[in-house]
This record gives structure tokens, C-alpha cells and sequence, in this order.
């Protein structure tokens, strides 16, 4: 099977318009959840965000979406303007609540390993 044909499967699946989708995703209309913002995970959901899709990162760690919200970086290769731009626009939000993945389009879940997580 290829990729296209397995995209294909799965949106039938989910009952969505693979045409459509990809539609929405070159207006940006799609929203964009992120499961996990630490060092894979908040460059990528910057990443999203500077191409003007609206990202929501989801994470356990209530102190890190503190810092996002106040538009900080707690990641030293990443200058807090990098996440003010993004949260001042509106484009970037960040939040402990999980429920609100329902309202995500696509979700990538980068959390740590659970099997090899210290914390
Ligand atoms: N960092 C790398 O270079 C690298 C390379 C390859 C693969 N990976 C994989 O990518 C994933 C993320 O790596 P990382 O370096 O960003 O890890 P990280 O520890 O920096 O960040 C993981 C984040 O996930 C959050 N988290 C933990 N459990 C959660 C849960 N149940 N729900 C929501 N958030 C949760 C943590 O609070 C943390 O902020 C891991 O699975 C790792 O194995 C990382």
C-alpha cells in the first residue's frame, strides 16, 4: 500500500475529504494540537505556528505552560520572542487540559517516553 493510498484509508475511516483537508491545510484553517512541549516538541509547534497555522500544545507540566502563555521560553536555544510572537498573534496557546484535543484537526504526540521518563 502506499502512502497516499494509506492517507486515502485512514481519512475514509475518520469520514474526512482527504481533498478538502489538504484544502484547509493550505488556507491554514486547520488547528494544530501538539502533545508534549519539550525539546522536539516546542520547536515544531513554533515551527507551525510561524507558517501561520494555529497550534495548541498540550502538556502535564502546569510551570511550562505558564512560561508560554507569559510568552517565555524555558528551552535555551529558544529566544522568548520566538514564543511571544506566536502566543501575542493568537496562534499559539498552550494548555493542561486535555478535553480540548477533541477540538484539534491533527494531533502529534511527542511526550516523553513514558517507558524511559525519569520525571
Ligand atoms: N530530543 C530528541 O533529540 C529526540 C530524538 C528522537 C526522538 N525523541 C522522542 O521524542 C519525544 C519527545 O522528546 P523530547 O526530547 O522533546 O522530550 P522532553 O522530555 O524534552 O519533552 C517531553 C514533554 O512531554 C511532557 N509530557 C510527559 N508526559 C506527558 C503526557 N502524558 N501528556 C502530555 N505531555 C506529557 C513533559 O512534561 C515534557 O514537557 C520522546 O518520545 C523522545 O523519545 C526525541
Amino acid at each position: 500500500m502506499t502512502e497516499t493510498q494509506m492517507q486515502r484509508n485512514v481519512a475514509a475511516n475518520l469520514a474526512i475529504d482527504p481533498a478538502a483537508f489538504d484544502a484547509r491545510i493550505k488556507r491554514h484553517e486547520i488547528s494544530v494540537g501538539i502533545i508534549g512541549l519539550g525539546y522536539v516538541g516546542l520547536p515544531l509547534a513554533i515551527a507551525f505556528a510561524s507558517k501561520g497555522m494555529k497550534v495548541t500544545g498540550f502538556d502535564t507540566d502546569p510551570s511550562k505552560i505558564e512560561w508560554l502563555k507569559a510568552g517565555k521560553s524555558y528551552i535555551q536555544h529558544i529566544p522568548s520572542e520566538k514564543v511571544s510572537a506566536p502566543v501575542t498573534q493568537g496562534i499559539l496557546n498552550a494548555t493542561i487540559d486535555m478535553a480540548l484535543l477533541t477540538e484539534m484537526d491533527a494531533i502529534i504526540g511527542l511526550r516523553s517516553d513514558a517507558a524511559h521518563s525519569t520525571s
